[in-house]
């Protein structure tokens, strides 16, 4: 019936473009629709958890840990109730990664706290005894750096309209303003910590990476959707 067609190159090209664009549509346009806005509630990054989520891209956690759940009950059991699009509306770069050598981290807030963080990071067997992933000592030396996680903030909302300063939201006001919640965060995170020289380095205006590293871990799950 289509013989025709596969002998005219013109109008092959014409209908394979055609039926190749639907393929595209299917994928793009859902991604106009209201559904695929952010979910209720979904608040912005505050710039702790953005210079958390900074680490955690410099560091390639996303080479190890997806952050993508699948509609299956083997993983909605495991990690939580699976991924909606308009969970990502913040996220950019999206951390969905390819590969899970370790377990996803989507929902990791919801499960694990600041102080197990703290354990496992600086030694994985120490809380987990067959576990394989590295230990990351050097993120409780480097500073955490405010200023970009500031300027990336900034961006998102200058140029995506990521909606910091509105009623609700995160409040991100000027440099000052921003260093000041900034630092009364990671006071909250430190104070739930043990590691003493992490403790020091606060009380003279120094946060570490790990701070901000757990600051986004915590905020992965129900806390940045307001439940
Ligand atoms: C080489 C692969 C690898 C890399 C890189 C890696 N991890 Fe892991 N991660 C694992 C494995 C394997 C586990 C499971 C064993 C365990 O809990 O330690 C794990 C577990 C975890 C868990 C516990 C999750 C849970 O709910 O039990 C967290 C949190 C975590 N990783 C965070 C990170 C962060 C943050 C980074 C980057 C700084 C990172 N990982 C880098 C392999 C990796």
């Amino acid at each position: 019936m289509f013989s025709w067609l596969e002998k005219n190159p013109f109008f092959f090209t014409v209908a394979f473009l055609f039926v190749f664009s639907i393929a595209g549509l299917v994928e793009i346009l859902p991604d106009f629709m209201k559904s695929s806005r952010p979910i209720e509630g979904l608040r912005p990054y505050t710039v702790l958890e953005t210079a958390g989520r900074q680490v955690y891209i410099n560091n390639g956690c996303y080479n190890c840990h997806s952050q993508l759940i699948r509609p299956f009950q083997a993983e909605t059991d495991r990690y939580g109730a699976y991924s909606l699009s308009g969970e990502y509306a913040y996220d950019r770069p999206f951390l969905w990664g390819s590969k899970r050598t370790g377990p996803d981290l989507q929902r990791v807030g919801d499960s694990r706290t600041t102080d197990w963080h703290e354990n496992h990071m600086w030694e994985p067997t120490s809380v987990v005894p067959d576990s394989i992933m590295p230990a990351y000592h050097h993120l409780f030396k480097k500073d955490a750096d405010f200023d970009t996680a500031y300027a990336e903030a900034y961006t998102q909302k200058v140029v995506f309209g990521v909606p910091y300063d509105t009623p609700g939201g995160v409040p991100l006001g000027n440099i000052e303003e921003a260093k000041k919640a900034y630092m009364e965060e990671a006071g909250q995170i430190v104070e739930n910590m043990k590691n003493q020289k992490i403790k020091d380095a606060f009380q003279k205006g120094e946060v570490k990476e790990i701070v901000a590293l757990i600051a986004y871990l915590n905020s992965l799950g129900q806390s940045r959707i307001g439940k």
